[in-house]
């Protein structure tokens, strides 16, 4: 008995790294699986039919079901593709992992125009287009479903030369909280996982040159594969971190802060002067 017998899954930017971990362990939980991916580069440029491809033989092999797509995520026509591919193979979707991405690292003074669209279209773009096709899709159907997203401790804390990136990323978080809201009542559950490992995206970071080989995408996909079933429950809106063995929760909290009795607005300067209880947790 597998946790995913029956279930249809998409997994975007499937053809290496942490989506690819994904497809693997849904397939063996039983998932026909949509591997999709365009092939190309770290940065986003160039593509190719092999890593997709590469990735649904290696799930056959294994015995599994598998279907390849090589649609971009960041286009409504690309995203149409990618429904449509689960549909014209398997005919219903159950489960959407939003993992495709690219990165594009500058510092904020050096960043241009063109490195800011193309790291918002590829994450934050296109996880709202394909979510929005799948749950259209998963709504007609009428049987619940579970988006999973992915963000990222750039976007949760923030980090030193994303600002493109950690501006998507955190924009995927506003976006898995809102659509987890709205969709609630058509039983469709939204939460986002925030993984590290060592993939082709982070492999020259010096953290990955220090002996963190144990942080790998086979750490991650367990974790998606939760959001992902029905083990899950009801749970929606949240962002579960993996890191290696530990896993966690990225929360927004909200201090208690501090009322002026009068009901009056606070002055600037009595601002800077409550700064540490207003601030308190
Ligand atoms: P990766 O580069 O191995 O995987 C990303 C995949 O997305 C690639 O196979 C790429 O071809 C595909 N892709 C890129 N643009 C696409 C598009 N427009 N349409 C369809 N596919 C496209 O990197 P990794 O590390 O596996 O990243 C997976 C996800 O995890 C990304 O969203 C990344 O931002 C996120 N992440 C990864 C972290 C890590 O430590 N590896 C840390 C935090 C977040």
């Amino acid at each position: 008995m597998g946790l995913l017998d029956g279930k249809v899954a998409i997994i975007t930017g499937a053809g290496g790294g942490i989506g690819r971990a994904e497809a693997l362990l849904f397939a063996r939980e039983g998932a026909k699986v949509v591997v999709n991916d365009v092939g190309g580069a770290r940065d986003g440029s160039g593509g190719s039919d092999a890593m997709a491809r590469k990735v649904v033989e290696e799930i056959t092999a294994e015995g599994g079901v598998a279907v390849p797509n090589f649609d971009t995520v960041a286009t409504a026509a690309g995203a149409a593709g990618i429904v449509k591919s689960a549909l014209d193979a398997f005919g219903r979707i159950d489960v959407l992992v939003n993992n495709a991405g690219i990165l594009r690292d500058k510092t904020l003074l050096k960043l241009d125009e063109e490195l800011w669209d193309s790291v918002i279209a590829v994450h934050l773009k296109g996880t709202f287009l394909v979510t929005q096709a799948v749950v259209k899709q998963m709504v007609a159907q009428g049987g619940g479903g579970r988006v999973v997203n992915t963000t990222s401790v750039s976007g949760m804390v923030g980090n030193f030369g994303q600002s493109n990136y950690a501006a998507a990323k955190a924009g995927i978080y506003g976006f898995t909280r809102t659509a987890a809201i709205e969709l609630q009542k058509h039983r469709i559950t939204v939460n986002a996982l925030a993984p590290v490992a060592k993939t082709r995206m982070t492999e020259d970071l010096p953290m990955f040159q220090a002996g963190m080989e144990s942080l790998t995408p086979e750490h991650i996909a367990p974790a998606a594969l939760f959001l992902g079933s029905d083990l899950c429950g009801d749970r929606t809106g949240h962002v579960l971190a993996v890191t290696g063995s530990q896993v966690f929760a990225y929360k927004v909290v909200q201090s208690a802060g501090k009322f002026k009795d009068e009901g009056a607005a606070w002055t600037a300067q009595e601002i800077a002067d409550h700064w540490d209880v207003i601030t308190k947790v």
